[in-house]
């Protein structure tokens, strides 16, 4: 049993494999947290709470004691767990227990993509019911414990049960009051082109803030964060993370008093989230995906990945190998016609590459990015045979076709926008700010929804489409439904992502052999809301495979490489201008879902031999990297050499991947060490031929030569000796 409650207690003791999470109800109806770090064995814990008893009369228990429930107004002056207005007009919330329930299974959340269960024995759900006596206002706090991922998932359904109405001005997912004052927070930071930066500060006495208010998850912040101890290192120590299964703007952070306690919080951003709930409303927080480890960041990382990869994504896609794929964005731009197309295609599959994707450019009239946004039909003066036509022709070459489109927006130039200037995001007699000269479709409304849904549909209905990569290219403005009245308004950014994930929902499951791609600019909308309709997505339009270790490396903290697309494009890199090798390229990109983006015709016969022993590594290991377990060994934020491994989930293939940046001069050759093989177990190098046994490598290493000049890689393949 993974939750047990202690009547005598009022303790609830949470475990999963490796994790405790405890909770009390104080005699005042207080729900208290009294731990959440390394499993415990069962004891009462009460005792814990001295930490922080007594102390100045300047502080109430509200600020000094752990609540795990909190909310502004009575004593404590963080970032509230619930913060609602009551008819009175004040934002007091004073929640206290009403009973308990513990579930086998995992209840789905209306509407809101989540974590699941392929049957009720992989997890239990404790539901805590509190209320605030004087609104009415209820929360069901939900805790799951999927105990073999060793996760822990929470969300909140808050009910008014008053009779009048309550605006929330704040919900958070999770809010975790935690002893100690001495950790550090690890974030992901960016921007176009530069995302997931890992970001390590000292949390010492601060607040901090680590946010998006753009109406999508963003390029500039992740909705992940870990705090860590100063010690605590990729192989040991101890980590605290909250990943939120969301797509829009959020807020986490952390809030730390003055007698040693440390809250981290993770949830909707309260600045652009404000709800009515009228009367017997209800409303439902996203889901937080907690994960301990006291074994460092991999490890964290490592039951992200398991977890993601086989109860977030869903679909045929989940575990089929993904295919390698020509994109010709890179290639083309906006500057082709079926025929370029064609032969991009053929020599696609000289060197056996199985997809074959069409970006940008192919509907209504659009020559470059200034118009035809929501014109989902295609452009025959470049395409005459249609997409059918040319889906059919790419077919009979034995490549499968994919597509791209933008659905959520509306270029100003375009038909849509001329029938139905009222369906972006505005407010009237405003200026209609925008960017990459688009607008975005207000998909909080219904008929806008209905449209993208056939609109998109009836393109994949018309042709044999196998592929779609789903963009957003801009964040929002003026994000208001001009329907809704003004009392609503504020609700107008969360009903836009439950209206996107209304949109997504019909459509993945209308076409369940469609693999799904998503994008926003690159990785503006890189997180786990967004995995669970499509099991992949373009890591960033920063192709230049020293820029990508760095991506790659830091997308990893919370998201399985089976998440990423990774492709390779032309030297001079487009985003830098760096010169690397083919083999570079290709070495970094097999990291994820492999592709190209480049005019092959372009290409020297070296090359594109080159690029043809990379199609048949990818294919040789993909299952490996897809499915496996990825370690990273040595990072990019650090020196000159960057390293991870992959191994196959019946331990039989081990992937090395090694890079150097800059060349040195008469260097000794560095060794890198593997991880996680079987220490008597014998290891076959498949390219020199050479057996190891799996300990020798992990403590002597491996040196390993590169070739001369900047930017090299090694991927070494062993496999274990039968
Ligand atoms: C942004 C994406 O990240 C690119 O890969 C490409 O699809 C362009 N949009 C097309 O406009």
């Amino acid at each position: 049993m993974s939750i047990l409650y202690d009547a005598k207690t009022s303790i609830f003791h949470l475990s999963g494999t490796g994790f405790s999470y405890c909770l009390k109800i104080s005699p005042e109806g207080q729900l208290l947290n009294l731990y959440w770090g390394a499993r415990l064995p069962q004891a009462d814990l009460s005792y814990l709470l001295q930490s922080f008893e007594g102390g100045a009369s300047f502080d109430m228990e509200e600020y000094r004691m752990p609540i795990e429930s909190v909310s502004r107004g009575s004593g404590f002056f963080g970032a509230p767990l619930v913060q609602a207005v009551n008819g009175q007009g004040d934002d007091l919330t004073q929640l206290r227990y009403v009973s308990h329930e513990i579930l086998s299974g995992k209840p789905a959340l209306a509407g809101l993509p989540a974590v699941y269960t392929e049957s009720d024995g992989e997890a239990q759900t404790l539901i805590i019911k509190m209320r605030d006596a004087l609104t009415g206002l209820t929360a069901n706090l939900q805790y799951t414990v999927m105990e073999g991922y060793d996760v822990l998932t929470r969300s909140m359904v808050l009910k008014n049960e008053g009779q009048g109405d309550l605006l929330l001005t704040g919900t958070q997912s999770a809010n975790v009051p935690m002893y100690g004052d001495d950790y550090e927070l690890i974030h992901l930071h960016g921007g176009w082109a530069r995302e997931r930066s890992v970001q390590r500060v000292p949390v010492g006495k601060a607040s901090i803030r680590v946010q998006s208010l753009r109406g999508a998850s963003s390029h500039e912040q992740n909705p992940f964060v870990a705090l860590v101890k100063p010690d605590t290192t990729e192989f040991a120590g101890e980590a605290w993370a909250m990943n939120l299964v969301y797509s829009g703007s959020f807020q986490a952070g952390t809030d730390v008093n003055n007698r040693a306690l440390t809250r981290l919080f993770i949830g909707l951003n309260p600045e652009t989230n404000r709800w009515l709930l009228a009367s017997g409303d209800t409303f439902t927080t996203p889901e937080a995906v907690l994960v301990y480890s006291n074994q460092g960041l991999n490890a964290m990382s490592r039951k992200y990945h398991a977890l993601y990869r086989s109860r977030l994504c869903r679909g045929k896609w989940r575990d089929a190998p993904r295919p390698v794929l020509i994109n010709n964005w890179e290639g083309t731009y906006f500057d082709f016609n079926e025929e370029k197309i064609l032969e991009i295609a053929r020599r696609a599959k000289e060197i056996e590459v199985e997809l074959f994707v069409l970006d940008d450019g192919w509907f209504g009239k659009r020559d470059q990015d200034n118009c035809s946004l929501g014109d989902w039909v295609v452009d025959r003066r470049k395409l005459p045979d249609g997409i059918d036509g040319l889906a059919k022709k790419i077919n009979e070459m034995g490549l499968k076709f994919g597509l791209w489109f933008e659905p959520e927006m509306v270029s100003p130039n375009s038909d849509l926008y001329r029938a139905h200037p009222d369906w972006c995001l505005h407010v009237e007699g405003r200026k209609r700010s925008e960017a990459r000269q688009q607008l975005i479709l207000d998909l909080s409304r219904k008929e806008v929804q209905d449209y993208i849904i056939e609109a998109v549909s009836a393109v994949l209905r018309s042709a044999p489409i196998s592929y779609v990569k789903w963009d957003m290219n801009r964040n929002m403005t003026e994000a208001f439904n001009c329907t809704l009245p003004a009392g609503r308004k504020m609700e107008t950014q969360h009903r836009y992502m439950l209206g996107l994930y209304r949109v997504l929902e019909e459509i993945v499951s209308a076409f369940p052999e469609v693999l799904f791609e998503s994008c926003s600019g690159g990785g503006g909308r890189f997180d786990a809301g967004l995995l669970y309709y499509m099991p992949q997505t373009w890591t960033s339009d920063d192709t230049d495979p020293v820029e990508r270790l760095k991506i790659q490396y830091g997308t990893s903290m919370a998201y399985p490489p089976s998440a990423m697309g990774a492709h390779v494009s032309a030297s001079p890199n487009h985003q830098t201008g760096r010169m690397t090798s083919m083999r570079m390229r290709g070495e970094v990109a097999i990291g994820g879902n492999f592709g190209f983006e480049l005019d092959l015709s372009k290409l020297s016969p070296e090359d594109l031999e080159t690029a043809k022993a990379l199609v048949r590594e990818v294919k040789a290991i993909r299952q490996t990297v897809q499915q496996g377990t990825f370690t990273r060994l040595l990072s990019p934020f650090e020196g000159n050499c960057t390293a991870w491994q992959f191994m196959s989930a019946d331990r039989e293939q081990a992937v090395l991947c090694a890079y150097k940046r800059l060349a040195e001069p008469d260097a000794a050759l560095q060794r890198f060490t593997l991880r996680d093989l079987e220490e008597e177990a014998l290891y076959r190098d498949q390219e020199s031929g050479a057996v190891y046994p799996g300990g020798v490598l992990m403590h002597a290493g491996l040196p390993v030569k590169f070739d001369r000049g900047d930017y090299q890689s090694r991927v070494i393949r062993f496999e274990k000796v039968k």
